[in-house]
């Protein structure tokens, strides 16, 4: 496994423990996380991997299990080191391959694509989309390009290739906090959250992390002899039902015990320069019954579990500063909103 030790990988290593597989993690040694003691690692720059390939042969692992490829270099890198010692690879891709991410964005204008998105829906075709983003999320590099890693890896000669499309990701660990400053707004007591409209009927796919985790196992653990297995996969990965922004802040609300009002704001009526710039006509929601149809996937974990699991670990471990919260930038600020709501009682 290449990566694993953050946010997203240490549940999948749990599941493969538990099942009884033999785990080696290949990471730089930065990021530590609470695994199995039967776990192995090496400790190296996944740049180097090739420097690391007679331990990986002397490791004759079954499946490489790729959780942070960002480029096609690092992809390419990793075909080089393990072609000859390994002929399957798992590897984490995102729902950010799709063209709805740029509708979304503003990018492409005069669409707007059919959601839920398939895996066979139409892909991005301007590539390196955080190229120009002010801030990478996650410092992904700036020739990030999920697209790109997808095609390296589907084209390598003799390798059984299965590619994970991965929603936005929430639960304990979870670095962007993503749900953070919905929160802090509960939890502070006030009556009212304000939300632009467009955005409270917005859908969009979201998935907890223990729930993915089990998604990723399966496919690691998938049987190369059964029948559904075929050499190349692609696979949504996401919950049944996408729920839009409001109805999971209501969810969220529940989970919090915030009595207060979710109240959605035409956007004749917030600042002009507080509209969010997104195209919000496009959903992105993803349709995973592939996976469910083929590996038998369902969540081990319900949502209300899911929330509470969340919610708990966030009021323990707030972000240092709210703004790193991936709500915080859909919210008013406090005196904003407040003048909103006023201007809603009139
Ligand atoms: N979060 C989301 O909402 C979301 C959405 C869609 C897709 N994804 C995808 O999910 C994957 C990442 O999730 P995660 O960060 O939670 O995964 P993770 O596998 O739990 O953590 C990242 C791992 O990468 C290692 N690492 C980082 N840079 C490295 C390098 N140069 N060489 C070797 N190891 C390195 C880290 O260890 P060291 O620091 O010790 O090296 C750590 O083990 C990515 O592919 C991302 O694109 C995430």
């Amino acid at each position: 496994m290449i990566g694993g030790t953050h946010f997203i990988g240490p549940y999948v290593i749990r599941y493969l423990v538990f099942a009884g597989h033999t785990v080696k993690v290949f990471h730089r040694g930065q990021t530590k996380a609470d695994l199995p003691t039967t776990v192995t690692y090496l400790q190296g720059n996944r740049q180097d991997i090739h420097q690391y390939q007679s331990q990986i042969e002397a490791f004759a692992p079954d499946v490489i299990l790729d959780m942070i490829p960002y480029t096609a270099a690092d992809a390419q890198t990793v075909l080089n080191t393990i072609t000859g010692t390994c002929s399957r690879i798992v590897a984490i891709s995102s729902q950010d391959v799709y063209r709805a991410r740029d509708v979304i964005w503003g990018l492409e204008t005069d669409i707007v694509d059919s959601t839920p998105l398939t895996e066979s829906s139409p892909l991005r075709s301007q590539l390196y989309p955080y190229q120009n983003a002010p801030q990478r999320p996650l410092g992904v590099p700036s020739n990030y390009d999920k697209i790109l890693v997808e095609r390296t890896y589907l084209n390598a000669a003799d390798m059984a290739v299965t590619l994970l499309r991965l929603p936005m990701v929430y639960g304990p660990g979870d670095p962007l906090h993503r749900f953070y400053a919905y929160l802090h707004r509960m939890d502070s007591k006030r009556p009212v959250i304000v939300l632009d409209a467009r955005l409270a009927q917005w859908q969009s796919s979201y998935g907890y992390v223990e729930n993915i985790d089990w998604g990723i196992a399966l496919a690691v653990m998938q049987n190369p002899e059964s029948e559904s297995t075929t050499s190349h996969r692609i696979y949504n990965l996401s919950e049944l039902h996408p729920l839009s922004e409001k109805e999971r802040l209501n969810l969220l609300a529940q989970s919090a015990n915030w009595p207060g009002q979710i109240l959605a704001a035409m956007p004749d009526q917030l600042p002009p320069d507080r509209l969010i710039p997104f195209n919000f006509q496009q959903d992105w929601t993803t349709d995973s019954s592939l996976i469910r149809q083929e590996l038998g996937y369902q969540e081990p974990v319900s949502i209300t579990t899911a929330l509470e699991r969340t919610l708990h670990w966030e009021r323990q471990n707030p972000p240092t500063d709210i703004q790193n919260s991936a709500s915080a930038m859909v919210l008013l600020d406090p005196e904003i909103e407040d003048r909103v709501v006023a201007a809603f009682s009139h």
